[in-house]
């Protein structure tokens, strides 16, 4: 196995004494090549936080973040905006796609701010377009289209430069259940067809029912593991024990998520 990310002891603090959080309290994990891991927790939980430190959006206040085993916290302004270029994609709840570009121009736009060669971009284009089946939108603005398919649009940008591993907050979190199914679908698939390494935050049980292991966090700590035993187990046996873990989390209360 190859191991892609390794987090060690990751705390983030936001404010000061009386007005401390501890966002996150103590996080470590390790996400092999491949995995389609779920982070689930509830509202407040520290889900957002620990993403976009992983992104190096926000600073963690303590702990160790290494991807392929270099150590994101020790690399210089250069190299990190090359790491959020190229070796981790970002999909996020609000799709954030640019209004006056059309579709094939966002997924295109980290091609062309990270210098690859057209003719690879078009091939990859066409690949992902066809996987996430929006070869027939590529020329639409996003005004122009339905929120399932800008998200499709948003998870073919993340993809586009093949990066190491793939951050989603809670990626159906916008979309109707149709769309939001139709996503998790497409996610799960290029999961196995590319090995495509997908870390995702969710609080959709039937979306968690996706992945293949899930850690759910609960006050800034990960107080429980479960993973989908392959050989075994089904899928809708896998979505009844998340159902069950789910109210541990609130304290009883499923609706809390
Ligand atoms: N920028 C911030 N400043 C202060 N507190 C924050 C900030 N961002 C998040 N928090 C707090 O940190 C905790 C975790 O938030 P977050 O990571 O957004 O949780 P989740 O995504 O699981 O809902 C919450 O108590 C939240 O209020
Ligand atoms: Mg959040």
């Amino acid at each position: 196995m190859e191991r892609i990310l390794n987090v060690k002891d990751l705390k983030k603090y936001y404010g000061k004494n009386t007005n401390l959080t501890k966002a996150l309290d103590g996080v470590s994990f390790e996400v092999e090549k491949g995995e389609f891991l779920g982070i689930m927790g509830s509202s407040g939980s520290g889900k957002t936080t620990l993403l976009n430190c992983l992104a190096t959006i926000i600073k963690p206040t303590e702990g160790v973040i290494e991807i392929k085993n270099k150590d994101l916290t020790k690399l210089k302004s250069s190299e990190l905006s090359e790491y959020r270029g190229k070796e981790i994609g970002y999909l996020f709840q609000n799709f954030e796609l640019l209004d006056n570009l059309t579709a094939e121009e966002n997924i295109l736009l980290p091609i062309s701010l990270h210098k690859k060669s057209d003719l690879d971009a078009k091939r990859r284009l066409k690949l992902l377009a066809s996987y996430l089946d929006i070869s027939e939108i590529l020329n639409k603005f996003p005004s122009q289209m339905s929120g399932g398919q800008r998200q499709r649009i948003a998870a073919a940008r993340a993809l586009i430069l093949d990066p190491e591993i793939v951050f989603a907050d809670e990626p159906t979190g916008a979309l109707d259940s149709k769309n939001a199914d139709m996503l998790i679908r497409k996610l799960a698939q290029i999961n196995e067809e590319e090995n495509a390494t997908i870390l995702m935050v969710t609080h959709d049980p039937i979306a968690a029912s996706f992945c293949k292991r899930i850690l759910f966090i609960k006050d800034g700590k990960i107080s429980h593991e479960i993973k989908r035993n392959n050989s075994s187990e089904t899928q809708e046996d896998f979505y009844q024990r998340i159902l069950n873990m789910m109210p541990k989390l609130t304290g009883g209360n499923k609706n809390d998520f």
